[in-house]
């Protein structure tokens, strides 16, 4: 790992795992190659952005040319793919941009890893690597009482974002076994941390808290996710990248499964204790059920003996903790935060999603 190319490292897992990335290597040079949608950020990154060990190019994952003057022009040995369409919510609005940058984004960056790594350099397959950052939401959705998803679960997805993801997966895995493509994949459950993009449930709900607006939970809020900090998901990947087998897929959960409603009360729970002037206490009278997303996925779980086992990773971070550390964040960055939320296209989207709940 030397030359690595970071697709989506403007937006919130991508920002954080190349400052984790740089934290952990010496010698590594890291390109950030990112389209800087709505979700891409710099600002993310401006503590790093002097580092003379990373640089920024603006690119397409969907523009073959593109992608490949990236991987000639920094001799790429190793992608660890992130970039994407993300959120649940935009992809029953819209789901074309989730099939054309999760399918074909994942297909250009294939073929063209593909191209230049084993057509042109013909290079050891041991000293390149593609790293594809996926979701446990291409497993589908647990009743009650069903055991944890293994590697082996059959997947089944249920939104389009969550088939988008399943796709892409199935191309990385066929351009190993058909291609000899040295690969990995992990599917990692729910992310939350510093720098998430405040359309996602925890940074809309700490925002709307602090504001006194409602605090919108969809149908009966007794939906469970796997929440996994985002340092821990970083750590998992970069171990992985260093010591994962090629054509493997490795788990990655957080070992924290509340329920949705858990999580918001717990929230209002942390700013009524770090903020007890605040006006809008107690934060859980704000709380406000709103009409259920269509195909709303019930219940996630990750079992993660396998990463444990083979590379002897596990989640580092409680829930209590770590939402404590994400409240503070959120309260220390009024400016990355109101740099997104003056925005139209944030705005218009909040509208959207919001106005007819
Ligand atoms: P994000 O939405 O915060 O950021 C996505 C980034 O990708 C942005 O910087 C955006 O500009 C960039 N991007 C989008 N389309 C692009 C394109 N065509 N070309 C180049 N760049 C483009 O996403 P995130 O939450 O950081 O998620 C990163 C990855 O992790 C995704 O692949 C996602 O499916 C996966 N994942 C996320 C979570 C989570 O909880 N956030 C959970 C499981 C898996
Ligand atoms: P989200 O952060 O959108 O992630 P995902 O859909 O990928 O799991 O949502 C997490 C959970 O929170 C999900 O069950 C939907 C729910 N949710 C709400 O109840 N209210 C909200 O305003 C949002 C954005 C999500």
């Amino acid at each position: 790992m030397k030359n690595v190319l970071v697709t989506g490292g403007a937006g919130f897992i991508g920002s954080n795992f190349i400052r984790y990335l740089l934290r952990s290597e010496k010698d590594i040079k890291v390109v950030n190659f990112d389209a800087l949608t709505y979700a891409g950020n710099l600002e993310s990154l401006s503590d790093i952005a002097e580092d003379p060990r990373y640089l920024f190019a603006q690119g397409n994952i969907c523009d073959e040319a593109q992608v490949n003057e990236a991987l000639h022009e920094h001799q790429i040995d190793t992608i660890v793919h992130f970039a994407a369409e993300t959120h649940v919510d935009r992809s029953i609005l819209g789901p074309r941009q989730f099939v054309e940058t999760n399918v074909l984004g994942t297909f250009t960056m294939l073929e063209a890893a593909r191209t230049y790594w084993l057509k042109e350099k013909g290079q050891p397959v041991e000293d390149v690597r593609f790293h594809h950052v996926s979701t446990d939401e291409v497993f589908g959705s647990l009743k009650p009482g069903e055991l944890a998803w293994t590697e082996e679960t059959p997947y089944a997805p249920n939104s389009p974002y969550a088939a988008s993801k399943a796709s892409s997966d199935h191309l990385v895995r066929s351009y190993g076994h058909t291609f000899g493509l040295p690969f990995t994949i992990t599917n990692c459950s729910n992310n939350y941390g510093p720098y998430q993009f405040p359309e996602k449930l925890i940074p809309v709900i700490i925002l709307n808290a602090l504001e006194g607006k409602p605090l919108p939970v969809y149908g009966d809020g007794q939906q469970v996710r796997d929440w996994l900090h985002v340092e821990d998901h970083c750590e998992a990947i970069h171990l992985v990248l260093s010591k994962g087998k090629s054509g493997s897929t490795y788990n990655i959960g957080g070992e924290n499964q509340p329920a949705n409603l858990t999580i918001v009360e717990t929230i209002c729970d942390i700013l009524d204790e770090i903020q007890p002037k605040s006006e809008h206490s107690p934060h859980r009278n704000l709380i406000k059920f709103v009409t259920d997303r269509p195909g709303h996925d019930r219940r996630y779980d990750m079992d993660t003996h396998k990463i444990s086992a083979e590379l002897g990773w596990h989640p580092r971070h409680t829930l209590k903790e770590g939402l404590l550390d994400t409240v503070q964040w959120y309260l220390s960055h009024p400016d990355w935060v109101s740099s997104i939320r003056q925005k139209q296209e944030y705005q218009g989207w909040m509208d959207a999603n919001y106005k007819s709940r």
